[in-house]
């Protein structure tokens, strides 16, 4: 792990620079006796040597992607004054950097207007959508596919609202001949569109919704907690391209900064089309908003305390990476889709493994080829920990005959799913690194499997 020592001077000069903003005040730092501090330290790196390596691009399992240095950085700095962007009374600084960046992200969604805030992360934000889309459309229920996050059935229930589960087609995306039928009943109130799904990154086919829309009355909410940055790649399949190209014309979307926005841990972020659904936000509070009549974003937000360091991490992070197509940061995602067709034709290519369709953002993911269902799934586990054996950390994910049937893995088919093997390949130097990852993929399938055909 080389990192970034070397920025750390970079954060000694950025608070000396902070501490100029308070040299008027009488001293008032308590000594630090450092030995205490070092041994405590020390042995919390040593505890977390217990980790899979998530920074290296060895690891290519769950969706972990390492801050930019400078998200790290900004993120420290802003501790050194902890601000709390419940109120501008806590976080007046880190509150306007908040709104600027929440701005910028709406920007690239096509949003001039909108209302939004950070939050601890995907579920709580799509927490708020289907909250405000409960509130809107009274007694109406959350229709979501089979492939969407767990989250919205259990967000459903826990705001109390049915819950319709709609069928995938063979890409993974929402069958929207089974929409309509579950609209035909007139209950749907809102309908989720994943544009990214966790398993396996497929994009909701949102025009094809937003036209049911003319028909049927209900919100759009877009989860993009994951996909929602890939509309600033080029070479989106046609189908992916459309569905991003109409992102603007949803009534509300989440994304996450914390997935593929290189923050660190808790910062998700939901953003509305329409502004005046800040009127169910609406509380009195008799400790804080004293300081200012400007907005407080504990007046528009759920959470009432929040890190101010997580939107000075984010706002610093797009001083250094506009949100520009075509931009670095946009580059980055495209290395990010490059690796994951580079994958997904090697392992056609391999007649041990039956990868699902083509990717369409960076998430991989084949079964391994057996006589039975159940025997796919046992394989792909065993190569699973032959990989972790050769320092390859892939992780497993089960999917649906629907969407394994076109790559006939299995002449039998014993069971309705099977464990597939699954790489989130969501750093741009998996790219460079896919030789290095299939060799060693070889590696454990060899060890598990035999040599593949041919070889
Ligand atoms: C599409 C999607 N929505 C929501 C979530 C939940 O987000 P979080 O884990 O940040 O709460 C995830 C997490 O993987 C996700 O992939």
């Amino acid at each position: 792990m080389t990192s970034d020592h070397d920025s750390l001077a970079l954060l000694g000069e950025a608070l000396r620079s902070l501490a100029e903003g308070f040299v008027r005040l009488p001293e008032a730092s308590t000594p630090l006796d450092r030995g205490p501090l070092r041994d405590a330290l020390l042995a919390a790196a040593e505890r977390l040597r217990d980790n899979y390596p998530y920074h290296h691009p060895l690891y290519v399992g769950q969706m972990l992607k390492p801050p930019h240095p400078v998200a790290r950085l900004a993120y420290a700095l802003a501790t050194w004054i902890n601000p709390n962007n419940h109120a501008l009374d806590g976080g007046r600084a880190s509150s306007a950097m908040e709104k600027e960046a929440v701005a910028q992200i709406a920007r690239m969604l096509g949003w001039e207007t909108h209302l939004g805030h950070l939050c601890g992360g995907g579920t709580v934000a799509n927490f708020e959508a289907l909250w405000v889309g409960r509130e809107l459309r009274q007694g109406g229920a959350v229709a979501a596919s089979a492939q969407a996050h767990y989250t919205h059935s259990r967000l459903s229930a826990v705001l109390g609202v049915p819950f319709r589960s709609v069928p995938v087609d063979a890409q993974g995306r929402m069958d929207v001949g089974a929409l309509e039928k579950a609209l035909g009943g007139g209950e749907v109130g809102t309908v989720v569109a994943t544009l990214g799904t966790t398993a396996a990154g497929a994009v909701d086919p949102l025009p094809e919704i937003l036209a049911l829309r003319r028909r049927h009355d209900f919100r759009v909410h877009v989860d993009a907690a994951y996909g929602g940055y890939f509309t600033l790649a080029r070479g989106l399949s046609a189908e992916a391209r459309r569905a991003f190209d109409r992102l603007v014309e949803a009534d509300s979307i989440v994304i996450d900064p914390h997935k593929h926005g290189l923050q660190p841990y808790g910062c998700g972020c939901v953003l509305f089309r329409d502004p005046s659904v800040g009127r169910f936000y609406r509380h009195d509070s008799p400790y804080t908003y004293f300081s200012s009549d400007e907005l407080h974003l504990g007046e528009i937000s759920l959470e009432c305390s929040r890190p101010g360091a997580a939107a000075v991490a984010l706002w610093t992070t797009l001083r250094v990476l506009p949100l520009d197509r075509g931009g670095e940061f946009a580059r980055g995602l495209e290395a990010c889709r490059q690796a994951a067709l580079m994958l997904h034709d090697a392992l056609a290519r391999d007649d041990r493994f039956a990868p699902l369709c083509p990717p369409e953002l960076d998430i991989v993911a084949w079964a391994v080829r057996a006589e039975s269902a159940t025997e796919a799934s046992a394989r792909a586990r065993k190569i699973f920990d032959a990989s972790a054996e050769r320092d390859l950390h892939l992780a497993l994910a089960t999917f649906p005959r629907v969407m394994l049937e076109p790559a006939a893995p299995v002449r039998r088919w014993d069971a309705d799913e099977i464990t597939c093997l699954r790489a989130c390949v969501m750093k741009p130097e998996h790219r460079e690194w896919m030789g290095r990852i299939l060799a060693r993929l070889d590696a454990a399938a060899s060890a598990c499997l035999g040599r593949p055909a041919g070889v």
